[in-house]
């Protein structure tokens, strides 16, 4: 529990009492008597650098103040002001400020009008939605892939009936480089973050259609080699594990090349770079044809959710009418995109404290943490 929840539940019980009378009262606190007027020199002379007089964050890291809550406003900058919230520049410049400065400034920078979002468009996507937008965004990839990620060419993968995080994760490392491919590379730079949930939400459904692959290899020795695989790829190559591709019906050349990646080190993964390292080209052809003759069952866990499922969940604090008088929940549409996208891994990686938002945050991968702070972004003040 936070230090400052009995004050602001004893306001929040005064504003409730005031309310039943007519025009709603502002409670009793420093705050009331916030000079704004005062507050807007404090700002001009400490905070407009950074944050404009017009509560406009300058840069995509400093976050927007204006109309944010003024019971949010002070509180951040008592956590700077303690150390609780770790910023070594903040915490020296907010200790320079009197009491009074703090509640002024902070009242100044909450009667000004919300930024509204600079442009683009709001993620409202539902899972309907997403798969339509996806299958939209996937003719680009239809040449190589297959309209419905059914690949037929030799040597290209198959993305149909693969895990929704498995497709999210391997395109995220295509388009940040961390996973190099001359090609893909390319076709993903132009792949914004909410259109990469949307084209992974889209082939992880796509039914799987059996194909008669031409593989050279031996799948009896292909299943004998293939001993130490199945932990993690599952029995026959049907993976349980949403990190982990599934196997199963993939083109046998580019299970080969694959495996050459790993073993060779161009994909990093340790525990199958051990496992390959001794296997000849041979053995490896007889693994891929064991897996590529294999029919990929799909009993497809529910897609995770798209970027407006995880708002609805995030508004029953942080959207209107649910005011929680326990916690002080700040505004968040319209802020920066790269602002919440930090501040959210800071929550999920414990950089910075607060026990519900790190609660929030646990279950999100980068792409979805990038497919949120878009949607927000792109919302208008409320
Ligand atoms: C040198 C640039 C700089 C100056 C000057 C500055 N800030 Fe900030 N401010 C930042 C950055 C960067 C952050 C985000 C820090 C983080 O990630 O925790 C921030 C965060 C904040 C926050 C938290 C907002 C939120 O949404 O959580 C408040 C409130 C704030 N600043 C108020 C002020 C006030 C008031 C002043 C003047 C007294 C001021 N700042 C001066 C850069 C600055
Ligand atoms: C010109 C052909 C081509 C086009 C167009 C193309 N891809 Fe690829 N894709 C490939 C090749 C080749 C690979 C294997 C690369 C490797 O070994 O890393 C691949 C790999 C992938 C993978 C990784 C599969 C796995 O099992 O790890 C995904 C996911 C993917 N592509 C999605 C897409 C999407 C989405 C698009 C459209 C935006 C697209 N590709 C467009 C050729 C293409
Ligand atoms: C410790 C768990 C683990 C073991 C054991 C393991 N794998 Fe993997 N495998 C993974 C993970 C995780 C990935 C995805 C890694 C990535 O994103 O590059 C993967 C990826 C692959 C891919 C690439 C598939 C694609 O769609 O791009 C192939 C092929 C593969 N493994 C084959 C094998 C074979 C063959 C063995 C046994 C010799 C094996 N693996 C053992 C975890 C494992
Ligand atoms: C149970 C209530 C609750 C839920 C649910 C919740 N939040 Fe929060 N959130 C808070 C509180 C309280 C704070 C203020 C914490 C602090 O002072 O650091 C906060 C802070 C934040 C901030 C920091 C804003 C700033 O200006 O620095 C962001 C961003 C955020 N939440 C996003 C989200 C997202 C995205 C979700 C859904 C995935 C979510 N929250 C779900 C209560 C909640």
């Amino acid at each position: 529990m936070h230090k400052s929840v009995p004050l602001l539940i004893v306001t929040l019980i005064l504003a409730a009492c005031g309310r039943e009378q007519a025009p709603p009262v502002r409670p009793e606190s420093p705050a009331a008597q916030a000079d704004a007027a005062a507050g807007r020199v404090v700002a001009e002379a400490k905070c407009s650098n950074c944050h404009g007089l017009d509560g406009r964050g300058t840069e995509p890291l400093i976050p927007h103040l204006a109309g944010q809550k003024l019971e949010y406003l002070q509180l951040a900058l008592r956590e700077y002001r303690s150390g609780e919230r770790t910023h070594a520049a903040l915490r020296q410049l907010f200790s320079e400020l009197s009491e009074t400065d703090l509640n002024n400034v902070a009242a100044f920078y909450a009667g000004l009008p919300a930024i509204a979002p600079a442009g683009g468009t709001a993620a409202q996507a539902t899972t309907a939605d997403a798969m339509a937008a996806g299958r939209s965004a996937a003719a680009a990839c239809a040449a190589c892939h297959g309209a419905d990620g059914n690949a037929v060419m030799p040597g290209m993968p198959s993305l149909a009936g693969q895990h929704r995080d498995y497709l999210v994760a391997a395109l995220q490392s295509y388009k940040d480089g961390t996973r190099k491919h001359a090609v893909m590379n390319v076709q993903m730079s132009a792949v914004d973050a909410v259109t990469l949930q949307n084209l992974a939400t889209y082939y992880a459904a796509q039914p799987v259609r059996t194909q008669d692959r031409k593989a050279t290899g031996d799948t009896v020795a292909g299943e004998r080699l293939s001993a130490g695989c199945g932990g993690c790829h599952g029995l026959r190559g049907q993976t349980l594990d949403a990190h982990t591709p599934a196997l199963a019906g993939q083109d046998p050349q580019y299970l080969v090349t694959s495996m050459k990646a790993y073993r060779d080190g161009s994909r990093r993964h340790e525990e199958m770079k051990a496992l390959l390292i001794p296997m000849s080209e041979t053995q490896l052809g007889h693994i891929g044809a064991y897996y590529a003759a294999q029919s990929l069952r799909q009993d497809q866990a529910p897609a995770t959710l798209t970027a407006r499922e995880w708002a609805e969940r995030c508004d029953r604090c942080h959207g209107t009418g649910t005011e929680n008088p326990t916690m002080v929940v700040p505004r968040i549409e319209g802020q920066h995109s790269e602002y919440l996208a930090h501040v959210l891994r800071d929550y999920r990686d414990g950089k910075r404290h607060q026990s519900t938002m790190h609660a929030m945050g646990m279950p999100l991968t980068d792409a979805d943490i990038e497919a949120i702070a878009e949607h927000y972004a792109a919302l208008p003040p409320r």
